[in-house]
C-alpha cells in the first residue's frame, strides 16, 4: 500500500510528545512490513540542526494562497530508515522557537494543510491511505473531499484519522473557514465542520474519515461515554463502527536496557538485580542526593494539568519523609515547576529536579528508579509507563485510557500476575494508596523482582500494532 502520513511532529525531526513517537514508529513498521509510506510535516527552526545527520534535499517550492494572503511553501526531503520525509518551510510560520502556543497556531497548521495537499498535487502521488494525527492535519481530508472531488488523484484514497489528545480540537471562529481554507459558509451551517458554535478540525475529520482510531482501547469507551469531558462523545457515536482503539507500541530498540549506552550499568532480566542498583547509585549520585532507604520514585513528563503532577506534590510529602526519594525531570506549566521546586526546597537530601528536558537523564531515570509515577487525569495511551515496564521500573499509575490497558496492578495477592501499580480516582487518597501498596511491595524485595521481571517481559514492541493499523486500511477499501 502507499499511505501518506500527515503529522505536525515525526521523530527523528520534531517532537514535543508521544505523538512524534507513534508517527515514526508506526511509519517505520508499516515500512518493514512492505508499505511506501511518505510523511508530511512542518519544518520548525529547531529541525536545521540535524539538517547535517539527515541531508534535507531542497525539492520544491510553491505559492500557497490562505484566501487573499499570498504566501509561500519551500519543500525539503529526506529519506530515513525507508520512510521518506517531506518537509514544509515557510520563515514567518515555522522559524520560531517552539512548535506550538503561539495565537496564530489556527493560521500555521491551515498553511501546513494547505501546502500538504498542493505538495500531493505536484507529487502526483497517488495515495492508498491518507492517515492524519490530531487536530493540526485534520483538515487535510476536508480540504481534499471538498475541492477535489473530481481529481482523479484522490478517487481511490481512503481517510483515517488518529486522535491522540482529544483536549485539542483545532477550534477557531467560522470566518476562518472561508478566511483560511476558501471553504463555503453551508458547511458551519448544515453542522457538518461545526463544534459548539466554533468550527473544530478534529471534530470535522470523525465525519470525514473513512475509519477512525484512538491510542487505546480504554480511551476509544472514554471517548464514547456521554459524560466524555471531550464532548466527541456524539459525533463519535455515529461513527462508531468505524472506530477502534490500538494501544501504541514502544522503540525496543532505542529501549533496551541491556544495550542502553546511556545506563551506568547494562541489565537484563537475568541480572536486574545489580543492574537496578549500580543505576540507582549512580542516579542519586548524579543528582546529589542521599539514601535512607527507598523507595525511589520517579517521573519524566511534560509538567502539564493533564498528567496529575498535583498529586504528585501532594502524596509524595508523606513518602518523602519516611526515607524515600523522587526524581523528576520535566517543563511546563509554571505553578507545577514551582510546586515541584518547592517538594526540593523542603526535601533538599533525598529529592531531585531538573526543570527541563535531557534524554540522557530521561533513559537514567528508567533504569535507576524502583517505581514510575504517572498518575494521569487522561492518558489515551501513554508511553512511559511502557517503557519504565520494560527497565523493570514498576509504574504507578491511575486507571485511565491506557493506562488501564498496559499496567496490572499489584493488590496485595496477586503476585504472579501484577506488572504495576494503579488507583481510581483522582485524588490524594486514591493515589495515597497507590503509594501504601509500592511500600508494601517494596517491603518485600522478593516479590518485587517478581512483578518488575513479568513487567520487563511484556512484548510492546511496534509489529503486533502496526498490524492492526494494516488491516484497518485494509478494511477502508471493503466497507
Ligand atoms: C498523546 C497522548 C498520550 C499518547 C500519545 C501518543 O500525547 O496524551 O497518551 O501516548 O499522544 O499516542
Amino acid at each position: 500500500m502507499k499511505i501518506a502520513m500527515f503529522s505536525s511532529e515525526v521523530n527523528p525531526l520534531a517532537k514535543s510528545g508521544g505523538l512524534a513517537d507513534v508517527a515514526y514508529s508506526l511509519s517505520k513498521e508499516l515500512v518493514n512490513m512492505g508499505n511506501e509510506v511518505i510523511v508530511v510535516m512542518p519544518l520548525y527552526k529547531s529541525m536545521w540542526k540535524k539538517e547535517k545527520t539527515y541531508k534535507f534535499e531542497d525539492f520544491d517550492d510553491f505559492e500557497v494562497s490562505l484566501s487573499w494572503r499570498k504566501t509561500h511553501a519551500k519543500i525539503y526531503k529526506t529519506v530515513i530508515d525507508g520512510i521518506t520525509y517531506y518537509m514544509i518551510a515557510n520563515g514567518p510560520y515555522f522559524e520560531r522557537d517552539n512548535l506550538y502556543s503561539y495565537p496564530d497556531d489556527n493560521e500555521r497548521f491551515a498553511f501546513y494543510q494547505l501546502a500538504s495537499v498542493q505538495l500531493l498535487k505536484n507529487l502526483n502521488y497517488k495515495a492508498d491511505i491518507i492517515h492524519v494525527h490530531d487536530h493540526q492535519a485534520s483538515f487535510i481530508p476536508v480540504l481534499i473531499k471538498e475541492k477535489e472531488q473530481d481529481n482523479p488523484l484522490f478517487a481511490k484514497t481512503k481517510f483515517v484519522l488518529t486522535i491522540h489528545n482529544p483536549a485539542f480540537r483545532g477550534e477557531f471562529d467560522k470566518f476562518y473557514l472561508n478566511d483560511y481554507y476558501g471553504l463555503p459558509d453551508y458547511l458551519y451551517d448544515n453542522g457538518t465542520v461545526r463544534f459548539n458554535g466554533m468550527v473544530s478540525t478534529l471534530k470535522s475529520a470523525i465525519v470525514y474519515c473513512d475509519k477512525i482510531t484512538t491510542v487505546s482501547p480504554t480511551h476509544r469507551d472514554e471517548l464514547l461515554d456521554p459524560s466524555s469531558e471531550f464532548h466527541l462523545n456524539g459525533v463519535l457515536e455515529l461513527r462508531k463502527d468505524d472506530f477502534i482503539g490500538v494501544v501504541n507500541g514502544i522503540d525496543v530498540k532505542e529501549w533496551d536496557s541491556r544495550k542502553d549506552p546511556k545506563l551506568a550499568m547494562n541489565y537484563g532480566i537475568t541480572n536486574l538485580e545489580e543492574g537496578k542498583h549500580k543505576n540507582q547509585e549512580a542516579l542519586l549520585k548524579q543528582m546529589g542526593l542521599k539514601f535512607y532507604g527507598g523507595p525511589v520514585y520517579g517521573l519524566v513528563s511534560r509538567l502539564s494539568w493533564q498528567k496529575g503532577i498535583g498529586l504528585v506534590a501532594e502524596s509524595m510529602r508523606n513518602a518523602l519523609r519516611n526515607g524515600a526519594n523522587l526524581v523528576v525531570l520535566g517543563s511546563g506549566e509554571y505553578e507545577l515547576e514551582q510546586q515541584m521546586e518547592a517538594l526540593r526546597r523542603e526535601f533538599p537530601d533525598t529529592c531531585g529536579i531538573y526543570i527541563g528536558y535531557s534524554d540522557d537523564l530521561a533513559h537514567k531515570i528508567y533504569a535507576g528508579c524502583d517505581f514510575f509515577l504517572m498518575p494521569s487525569l487522561f492518558e489515551p495511551c501513554g508511553i512511559s509507563q511502557m517503557v519504565s515496564q520494560r527497565y523493570g521500573t514498576l509504574p504507578i499509575v491511575r486507571y485511565t485510557g491506557g493506562l488501564r490497558d498496559t499496567v496490572n496492578g499489584y493488590t496485595g495477592d496477586n503476585v504472579d500476575v501484577a506488572d504495576g501499580i494503579g488507583f481510581n480516582d483522582y485524588n490524594a487518597m486514591g493515589m495515597d494508596y497507590a503509594i501504601g501498596m509500592s511500600k508494601s511491595l517494596y517491603g518485600n524485595q522478593k516479590d518485587f523482582y517478581k512483578v518488575a521481571r513479568t513487567a520487563m517481559r511484556l512484548d510492546r514492541s511496534w509489529a503486533q500494532s502496526a498490524k492492526k493499523y494494516e488491516d484497518l486500511y485494509i478494511s477502508a477499501f471493503t466497507k
